[in-house]
């Protein structure tokens, strides 16, 4: 966090070359004309320094967020994943490992041997997909070229398709169990609705879908630099996305927050298991 509101009309900068976070515009417009209500390091700023050092950091970061708000959401998640899809790999081997690898059991245990099951932005493929083709007919898709590239490399036994996941044309109920695993978060969420209605149209009667999605609401959330490259999530609150997988025609089996440290801070996901009812 780089500026954070003590609970009076105090800003603090707490770290002095401003922390990628720092967008909050309507905190920012507070100092406006009060610098001498800024700290900086926990010490009153000095005006001057203020101006000269901080503002127009401040208005160069506005400048790139302005910038990156131009392009369109799937291309930022598309070349991102291109350009982190090494880094992403190794990372995740050690971040979040057992909840992957917890919430793929519910399909490893619950689904016949040889089901069909998509594996919406599969990323490099492991360790979820290979898990998943070990046991199933597993279809991976992902926009990322270079994720998909990897994942063909990682789990030969599967299909791979480089696609955007909003844009899939699918036969209606052709799989058993439907595995999102932070995808849907990098979908705008004005379309997520119409993602998880196609994921109940894909999925056979009583088959499963298993996925995490965003605990909190944020129309657009970007980060300049994830592993290296921009990036950008969207998502409603869990309530929201509880109700969203119902309209959505699927019936939940569980719905559980999990928080696990991402880079020495908490991050919370919606797991939901939700199951397409048998007429
Ligand atoms: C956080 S990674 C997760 C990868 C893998 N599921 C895992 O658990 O490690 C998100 C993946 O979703 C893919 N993705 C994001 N938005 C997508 C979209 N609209 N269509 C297809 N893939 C997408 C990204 O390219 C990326 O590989």
């Amino acid at each position: 966090m780089g500026l954070v509101k003590d609970g009076s009309d105090r800003l603090h900068i707490d770290t002095p070359l401003m922390a990628e976070s720092l967008m909050d515009k309507t905190l920012l417009e507070g100092t406006d004309g009060q610098v001498h209500d800024v700290a900086v390091d926990g010490r009153p700023a000095h005006p001057e320094r203020l101006r000269d050092v901080f503002f127009p950091t401040i208005q160069a970061m506005y400048q790139r967020q302005d910038d990156w708000k131009d392009l369109d959401p799937k291309q930022i998640v598309q070349e991102g994943y291109d350009d982190i899809a090494e880094h992403h790999h190794e990372w995740a081997q050690t971040t979040r490992a057992e909840e992957r690898a917890r919430y793929a059991s519910v399909l490893l245990d619950e689904l016949p041997p040889g089901a069909e099951v998509l594996d919406l932005g599969c990323g490099a493929g492991v360790p979820t997909t290979r898990e998943l083709a070990q046991r199933f007919q597993v279809t991976g898709v992902d926009i990322s070229a270079r994720q998909i590239e990897l994942a063909r490399q990682n789990v030969p036994g599967a299909r791979f398709v480089q696609a955007d996941i909003t844009q899939l044309d699918l036969a209606p109920g052709s799989f058993d169990g439907i595995a999102a695993f932070y995808s849907i978060i990098h979908v705008p969420r004005q379309e997520q609705l119409k993602l998880l209605q196609d994921i109940a149209s894909w999925l056979r009667p009583g088959g499963l879908l298993v996925a995490a999605m965003s605990a909190h609401s944020a129309k657009v959330d970007f980060d300049e630099d994830f592993l290296g490259a921009p990036m950008y999530w969207s998502g409603f609150d869990g309530e929201t996305n509880q109700r969203m997988v119902e309209e959505a025609g699927l019936r939940i089996v569980s719905a559980r927050e999990e928080t696990v440290p991402e880079f020495d801070q908490p991050v919370t996901f919606l797991w939901i298991v939700a199951q397409k009812p048998v007429l």
